[in-house]
């Protein structure tokens, strides 16, 4: 350490040093100068002031010629010690008298100058100064007084201050340069405390701790943000190096979760009993949040409280409705929960679906808020809330809820069960401040998320809104740079989880490409060759059905030749149907599809085939296989499964994958043609490019995007909520354990 000091300070002192030398040395002529000027200014005094006490004396004896008292007068003044000669000479230029020291070479030839200085006269002994004074006795000029002074003394003292000045100025650099380096050290350690605090992640001084210095502040927050960045991408390197299973996620559940017991909810069941003229039939919707979850509740069992909309629902659930799922091999139990059709209405159709859903998505479809539906709304997530509290068998569950559904029912399990782990998952985008501010119930809805113990969205950018929204509404304390919202005593952590899907098991039997491709042409009366692209969406306003068939339709208008030789086909699940907006929405896509098929089609052929009805996943992942081209167009999308889907369908490596750039996946997928879709002639574009992409190309792509989607699969996304929740309930746990043996230590005290 002192080494490292004194190395530091050298860093300072010699520069200053250095500069400082310089500067005396430019310094220290003119000072010289100026003491010279001094000094000879004192002498041209001293010499007048002599010669006016030698000019009465003079006058007396010099018309005398009384040499011996002029020797002796001359003697007397010689004892002036800088006093070095004197002369007197007559008018006529001869030198009468003088002492022993006068110079011979100087005579009486010195001239008074005009200026008003002495001359200085350098002579074998040194320098000299030497001045004149006339000897006048009544009006008659007598002679001149010549007076010699040793200048060596002046030399000394010149020399004198060169020195002054020199040890000055090396003092100065010491003394400035040793300042220096102690404020530079203290600031430093200043500095270097408040910079370890931030990388150590402390949420503002300590007690007892300086507040952060000044200089540090501006860097503050960028380096939180960048420590918690950092985190995040470490966390990912982390988990790249495992590839995340099923099996890793029960074994993360047995060894950081042991025992929990684990309750997702959420509006959509997994599986629906349908009656229908065959019998009962059970059903898998089409539902982003369905295709994610299951998966994971597959893998950790537990319980998944969740509507019971199909209609042989009651009658396929026991005693306490429950049914255990999937049918074929149970792993896991549905509990459903039953809604009358006002509360259907008013909660998931009125304000989840006509409210917070154009809310959300920026599609350009206003929302609508009625007070009704946010009665319902209420009821309904009461009603949720307290299933999750009847199911509960512990009073700490690990509580998993889904979507915009349940924005209240956090907050609602969190004062009945204070110490569950809540984690909520907001499955759709969440827009900016202004825009979110239109909700009427803004503030319910804001504080009912915080009611969460972690809030889960797609992308960075989706928290960053939730948290600009929040400081926009409500009054609470937001750490941007650890991402956390603490609001009455509580702390929410709002985190990033890119969703996805499970990767297909190896081992599982499927139809090949060829036969997909084979089967579903023939299927649709096509040719072996003919150009196939598909679109998978529920039919939903926000998926940007329009846009693509309009590209379709410009894409064909601009290349010709492909009419006939390409096909698009829609597979569009009705969805909400009972909305005036999806039943307009359906019909506009279809008088669409109507209108550019009668433009193009001939005999058999229809450039875009619109099946717009249910396909199970299996239907669906036949038609990505036979597919050369993938279109997802969402307008808005808080990730999109669908473009993930196609990349896990196609093992082939083949099919290019034309995606929304408004949709969370388009952060991850950078190798798919990624269109604005409100563009029309840049998605034509893309589509035509898609078409004609050589095989290489499409390899290329595919297998970079299919890697990242196996590796980044729904067990991830659910293994690294799950193991942030663990982190937490530990940290709960050890924080109840200190405090409550603090408080026996104290009770034994007192
Ligand atoms: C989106 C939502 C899900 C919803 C799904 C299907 O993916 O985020 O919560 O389940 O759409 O919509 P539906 O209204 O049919 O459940």
């Amino acid at each position: 350490m002192p080494i490292r000091l004194f190395r530091l300070s050298l860093r300072f002192v010699l520069p200053l040093a250095l500069v400082l030398g310089l500067f005396a040395y430019a310094v220290v002529p003119l000072v010289d100068n100026m003491t010279l000027h001094w000094f000879m200014r004192d002498l041209d005094a001293r010499s007048q002031s002599l010669a006016n006490a030698l000019q009465e004396p003079l006058q007396e004896y010099v018309p005398q010629h009384a040499e011996k008292k002029i020797n002796q007068l001359f003697e007397r003044s010689l004892r002036d010690e800088r006093l070095y000669a004197m002369g007197f000479c007559d008018p006529s230029g001869k030198l009468l008298y003088k002492t022993v020291t006068y110079p011979p070479s100087l005579g009486c030839n010195v001239r008074l100058k005009e200026e008003k200085m002495a001359p200085l006269v350098v002579v074998p002994q040194g320098s000299l100064h030497v001045s004149e004074s006339a000897l006048e006795n009544d009006g008659k000029y007598l002679g001149k007084l010549v007076l010699v002074h040793d200048m060596s003394f002046i030399e000394k003292r010149s020399a004198d201050t060169k020195k002054y000045i020199i040890v000055l100025f090396a003092m100065m650099a010491v003394v400035i340069s040793l300042i220096t380096v102690v404020v530079a050290h203290l600031s430093w350690r200043d500095w270097m405390s408040s910079v370890k605090s931030i990388l150590r992640g402390e949420i503002g001084p300590r007690p007892q701790q300086r507040p952060t210095p000044p200089e540090v502040r501006p860097l503050e927050g960028d380096l939180r943000v960048l420590l918690h960045e950092l985190n995040i991408e470490r966390r990912v390197r982390d988990d790249v190096t495992h590839l995340w299973t099923p099996e890793k996620l029960r074994t993360l559940l047995r060894e950081e979760l042991a025992g929990d017991e684990i309750l997702v909810v959420s509006n959509r069941e997994p599986y629906l009993h349908t009656r229908t003229r065959k019998g009962i039939e059970v059903q898998r919707p089409a539902s982003g949040l369905v295709t994610a979850v299951e998966p994971v509740m597959r893998a950790c069992s537990g319980t998944w409280i969740a509507h019971g909309s199909g209609s042989a629902d009651r009658e396929s659930v026991d005693r306490n409705d429950r049914v255990p799922v999937p049918p074929s091999n149970p792993s896991y139990t549905l509990r459903r929960v039953w809604l009358t059709k006002e509360e259907e209405q008013g909660y998931y159709y009125g304000f989840a679906n006509e409210g917070l859903w154009p809310l959300c998505h920026i599609a350009h479809v206003r929302p609508v808020f009625r007070s009704s539906d946010w009665d319902q709304y209420v009821t309904v997530n009461q009603r949720f809330a307290d299933a999750v509290i009847k199911e509960a068998h512990t009073d700490d569950p690990v509580v998993l809820v889904q979507d915009y559904h349940f924005a209240l029912l956090p907050r609602m399990v969190r004062d009945v069960l204070p110490k569950a782990t809540i984690i909520t998952f907001w499955h759709i985008p969440w827009p900016n401040p202004e825009s979110f501010g239109i909700c009427p119930w803004r503030e319910e809805i804001l504080e009912g998320l915080l009611g969460s113990t972690i809030l889960g969205f797609h992308t960075p950018f989706h928290c960053k809104n939730f948290m600009e929204t929040v400081d926009r509404y409500l009054e609470t304390r937001i750490e941007s740079e650890t991402s956390t919202i603490s609001y009455g005593g509580k702390l929410t952590q709002v985190e990033p989880y890119p969703i996805s899907i499970a990767w297909p098991e190896p081992n599982i039997i499927q139809p090949s490409v060829a036969e997909c491709r084979a089967s579903i042409r023939e299927e649709h009366g096509m040719p072996l060759d003919q150009l196939l692209a598909v679109g998978v969406d529920r039919l939903d306003y926000t998926k940007g059905i329009v846009e693509r068939f309009q590209a379709v339709e410009r894409m064909l208008e601009l290349h010709p030749h492909l009419v006939g030789k390409f096909t698009m086909i829609q597979i569009a699940a009705p969805t909400r149907s009972s909305l005036d907006e999806y039943q307009n929405f359906e019909a506009r896509v279809r008088m669409l599809v109507q209108r550019i098929n009668s433009r193009f089609s001939s005999g058999n052929y229809q450039p875009i085939i619109l099946k717009a009805e249910h396909h199970d996943a299996q239907q669906v992942n036949r038609y990505y296989r036979a597919a050369d081209v993938c279109m997802v167009t969402s307008l808005h999308d808080g990730m999109n499964l669908v473009a993930k889907e196609f990349i896990a369908a196609r093992d082939d490596d083949r099919g290019v994958l034309v995606l929304s750039q408004f949709t969370g996946a388009a952060r991850e997928l950078h190798e798919a043609l990624v269109v604005n879709p409100y563009h029309i002639e840049q998605s034509a574009d893309a589509l035509y490019r898609a078409i004609t992409m050589p095989e290489i190309e499409q390899r290329e792509r595919m297998r970079s995007m299919r890697a990242l989607v196996k590796d980044f699969n729904i067990y991830r996304w659910a293994g690294r909520m799950l193991l942030d929740a663990a982190r937490l309930r530990q940290r709960e746990r050890i924080t109840t354990k200190i405090r409550s043996h603090s408080r026996k230590s104290l009770r034994r005290v007192v």
